[in-house]
């Protein structure tokens, strides 16, 4: 089976490792040869360190580069079954590019997005086949992270999900399915790591180091909220954020903060640019966290109850079972443990408690406690 793909940035060059070296044939194209050009030199660096490391033996590297063609032009996707597309995340430019796809590749040939933030029904709706057309969400780096969302449209047909479904299974990965809402599922459940966290900051409840010490010795998360958003990039976590919150029709529980927008204006993107919640400067002032237990497990409560809320709310409309969506926190982002999982531990009568304590403090809608929360707790239910 031959599988296309479209762009050969970060996600691309990931997509065709992992593709070639489960057997498939693999052809990507890049509308920019330069990029092209390193790519190929990535992916042979990348190959070459898996066999000294004794990863692959060096007949395999071989035969995993073998299968990978370069293509001058994206005429060369004639005869993929398959094409996945990971170009600049631009809806415009994405349906002009699944327009002209149509045009090269036989009418069976499965269309797929990478997309992070758009709709899968947006770009289906240029295809004169939209039936054809799903989301498959890998995540980076694509050879480590074990999770990929499957998102099929309104439009797509069922084969198309199961092949979808299908081919990341024979990639190795964890396939998860999730409705074609906002962010999917890891990136509307994660929103409360970054977002709760700013809150507390802004109200001066604690500064971002105590944070980071909270959510990571005390949660057991791997970084913390503000370490975690700048090794990320304020200039992709805050439009994520936004964009999150514009899609959801303006809901508060998504509302970006001010203090992360500054920075994105500023350019203050976190590590690339040298600085971002946090000063990476050699010589800047090294930040201590107030390891006070109590305050700790304030902000760990807090946050873990945010982020509890938006699983179940997901569950409640379906977006993903409680077992996906646990499935895709600990694998999409390495969560300590899933969400729900974790709810069924602390006890839905407690979480609960604990967003009703910050209703009842804030009277805001951000703090509103799920349906589905709610009615478990009061029938004495878990989600396992
Ligand atoms: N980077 C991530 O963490 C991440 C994670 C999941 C999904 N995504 C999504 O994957 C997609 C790609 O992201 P990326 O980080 O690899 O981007 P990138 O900027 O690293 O690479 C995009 C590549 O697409 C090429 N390109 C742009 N327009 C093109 C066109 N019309 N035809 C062919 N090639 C074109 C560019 O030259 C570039 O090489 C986006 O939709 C993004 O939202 C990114």
């Amino acid at each position: 089976m031959k599988i296309g793909v479209l762009g050969s940035g970060a996600m691309g060059t990931g997509i065709a490792q992992i593709a070639a070296t489960a057997a498939y044939e693999v052809i990507i194209f890049d509308a920019n040869q330069t990029a092209l050009e390193k790519a190929k030199q990535n992916l042979q660096a990348i190959l070459l360190k898996l066999s000294e490391k004794g990863k692959i033996s060096a007949e395999e590297m071989a035969n995993i580069l073998g299968r990978i063609y370069f293509a001058k032009q994206i005429s060369d996707f004639t005869d993929c079954e398959m094409v996945i597309e990971a170009i600049i995340e631009d809806l415009a430019i994405k349906q002009a590019v699944f327009q002209d796809l149509e045009k090269i590749v036989g009418k069976n040939c499965i269309l797929a997005t990478n997309t992070s933030s758009l709709s899968i029904a947006s770009i289906a709706a240029a295809c004169q086949h939209a039936e054809r057309v799903v989301g498959i969400h890998f995540f980076n780096p694509v050879p480590l992270m074990e999770l990929v969302e499957i998102i099929p449209a309104v439009q797509t047909a069922e084969n198309v999900t199961e092949k979808a479904l299908h081919f990341v299974q024979k990639v190795k990965k964890k396939g998860v399915l999730t409705k074609d809402t906002p962010g999917f599922i890891v990136n509307r459940v994660a929103r409360p790591y970054y977002g709760e966290a700013i809150r507390i900051m802004e109200e001066g409840i604690a500064d971002i180091a105590t944070i980071d010490w909270a959510m990571t010795t005390l949660g057991g998360f791997r970084m913390g909220p503000f370490t975690l958003i700048d090794f990320i990039g304020s200039d992709v976590n805050y439009r994520v954020s936004e964009s999150v919150w514009t899609q959801f029709f303006y809901e508060p529980r998504f509302k970006p903060s001010f203090s992360q927008k500054r920075l994105f204006e500023a350019s203050y993107f976190g590590r690339k640019t040298g600085r971002g919640f946090y000063n990476y400067a050699e010589d800047a002032p090294k930040l201590a966290a107030t390891q006070d237990e109590d305050l700790g497990n304030y902000i760990k409560n807090r946050i873990l109850a945010m982020l509890i809320n938006e699983a179940a709310d997901a569950v409640l409309f379906q977006i993903g079972t409680a077992q996906d969506i646990d499935l895709a926190m600990t694998k999409g982002v390495n969560y300590p443990k899933g969400l729900l999982q974790w709810a069924d531990e602390i006890g839905i009568a407690k979480v609960v408690e604990t967003i009703d304590e910050l209703y009842n403090e804030y009277r805001e809608d951000r703090y509103r406690c799920s349906a589905l929360l709610r009615r478990m707790a009061k029938n004495g239910k878990t989600f396992y």
